[in-house]
C-alpha cells in the first residue's frame, strides 16, 4: 500500500485542491453561462476552436448537443463557417497561437462569436471587436480550468434547448465521486485503479458520448502522470487497433487496456466489448473496465471524466512527479514565440 500522505508532498502545485472542488466549480461556471447573451441565438450549428486542455470542452459539448458542434484545432477554419455558424473560442490564457488564428478568420464569416478565457490577446481581440466573452477565474492549470471551459456552454445550449441532458445535476452527481476519491479514503478506486496502471502504458477504450472522456484520461496521463497514453474508439477500434493485438505480447508488453462503460452504451458496442475482452485475453494483454456512475447519459460521462483526472493524480503521485507542471508544452510555445 502506498504512503499516499507522503507522496501528497509532490504535489506542490496543488493539484489537489483543484481537482477536490470540481463540483463547486462547476455550480460557479453555470452561474458564468448569462455572460453569453441570447441574442446569439438562432444559428444552425457551432464551432469550437481551441487547442489542448480548452478544446477538449469543445469535444464534450459536440457529444451531447443537439445541432452539429465541431471541435477545430488549428490555424484554419472550415469552409463552411458562414452567418450561421456560432462560433467560440476557448484559450484559458488566451495567447494560444492556433486559436487566435482560427477565430481573427472566423469572426469575419459570422458575428454569432463568443471566447472563453482569463483574459490575454483572446479578451482584448473580443473587446475591440465587440464580441462578448465569459471571463474564466485566472490561476488553473488550463486542463484543470475545464468545469469553466465547459459549463458555461452545456447550460447555454441547455437554455437554447440545444442540449441533451441536464447540467444543474451534475454538481450533486460528482460530490459522491469527490467524496470517495479524496486521499484519506479507505477502498479508494481512484487509488486503486492508479496501481493497477502503474508501470503500465494506458490505452483508453471510450464509445459515442464516452469517446472524448477517453481522450481526456490520455491527456491528464500524458500531462499530470508524464507518461505515455493512449486512446481509441469503439467501434471504429474493432477495424483496425485490434489487429495490432496480435504482436501485442511481443511489442506492447506494459500495455493495459481501459475499457470506459456507462448504462446507455450502444447494445451492439457493449457486445463488442464482450468479444474485445475475449481476443484481449488471448493475446495476453491485460484490461480492466470502469462503469460511469448516474442517472443520465451527460451524469456517467462526466462521472468517468472526474475518476480519471483522480486516476491522472494518484498516477502522477506514484510516477515520483508533480502533476501540475508541463514543462515541455511551455518550452514549445516559448521556442516558437522566437521564431
Ligand atoms: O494542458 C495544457 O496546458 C495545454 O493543453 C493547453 O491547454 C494548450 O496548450 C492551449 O493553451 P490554452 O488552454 O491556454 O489555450
Amino acid at each position: 500500500m502506498p504512503a499516499w500522505k507522503e507522496l501528497l508532498a509532490l504535489d506542490r502545485g496543488r493539484m489537489l485542491q483543484a481537482l477536490a472542488e470540481f463540483p463547486e466549480q462547476i455550480e460557479r461556471a453555470l452561474g458564468l453561462a448569462c455572460r453569453i447573451p441570447n441574442g446569439l441565438q438562432g444559428f444552425k450549428n457551432a464551432v469550437v476552436l481551441g487547442m489542448g486542455g480548452s478544446a477538449i470542452a469543445g469535444d464534450i459539448l459536440a457529444r451531447f448537443s443537439t445541432i452539429p458542434v465541431v471541435t477545430v484545432r488549428d490555424y484554419e477554419i472550415p469552409s463552411w463557417v458562414n452567418a450561421e455558424t456560432f462560433l467560440i473560442a476557448i484559450s484559458y490564457s488566451g495567447e494560444t497561437e492556433e486559436t487566435l488564428s482560427a477565430f481573427r478568420e472566423g469572426i469575419r464569416r459570422t458575428r454569432k462569436a463568443v471566447a472563453l478565457t482569463t483574459g490575454g490577446l483572446l479578451a482584448a481581440l473580443c473587446e475591440e471587436e465587440e464580441i462578448p466573452w465569459v471571463p474564466v477565474p485566472p490561476g488553473f492549470q488550463p486542463r484543470a480550468a475545464i468545469a469553466f471551459l465547459l459549463f458555461p456552454l452545456l447550460k447555454c445550449f441547455a437554455r437554447f434547448g440545444y442540449l441533451r441532458g441536464n447540467p444543474d445535476a451534475v454538481p450533486d452527481a460528482l460530490r459522491r465521486l469527490r467524496d470517495s476519491c479524496l486521499p484519506e479514503k479507505n477502498e479508494n478506486s481512484a487509488q486503486t485503479l492508479a496501481q493497477t496502471l502503474f508501470e503500465k502504458v494506458p490505452v483508453v477504450y471510450g464509445a459515442g458520448i464516452t469517446s472524448p472522456v477517453a481522450y481526456r484520461w490520455k491527456t491528464q496521463i500524458n500531462e499530470n502522470a508524464k507518461q505515455p497514453a493512449y486512446w481509441a474508439e469503439l467501434p471504429e477500434l474493432c477495424h483496425n487497433e485490434i489487429v495490432g493485438y496480435e504482436l501485442a505480447g511481443k511489442v506492447f508488453s506494459q500495455g493495459m487496456v481501459v475499457f470506459l462503460r456507462t448504462s446507455f452504451d450502444h447494445p451492439r458496442v457493449q457486445k463488442r466489448v464482450e468479444i474485445l475482452k475475449g481476443v484481449l485475453s488471448r493475446r495476453g494483454l491485460p484490461f480492466l473496465e470502469v462503469f460511469g456512475e448516474g442517472d443520465s447519459p451527460l451524469e456517467q460521462a462526466l462521472w468517468l471524466l472526474y475518476l480519471g483526472d483522480w486516476v491522472s493524480f494518484y498516477l502522477a503521485l506514484l510516477n515520483g512527479v508533480d502533476p501540475t507542471p508541463v514543462q515541455p508544452i511551455q518550452e514549445l510555445k516559448r521556442r516558437l514565440k522566437e521564431i
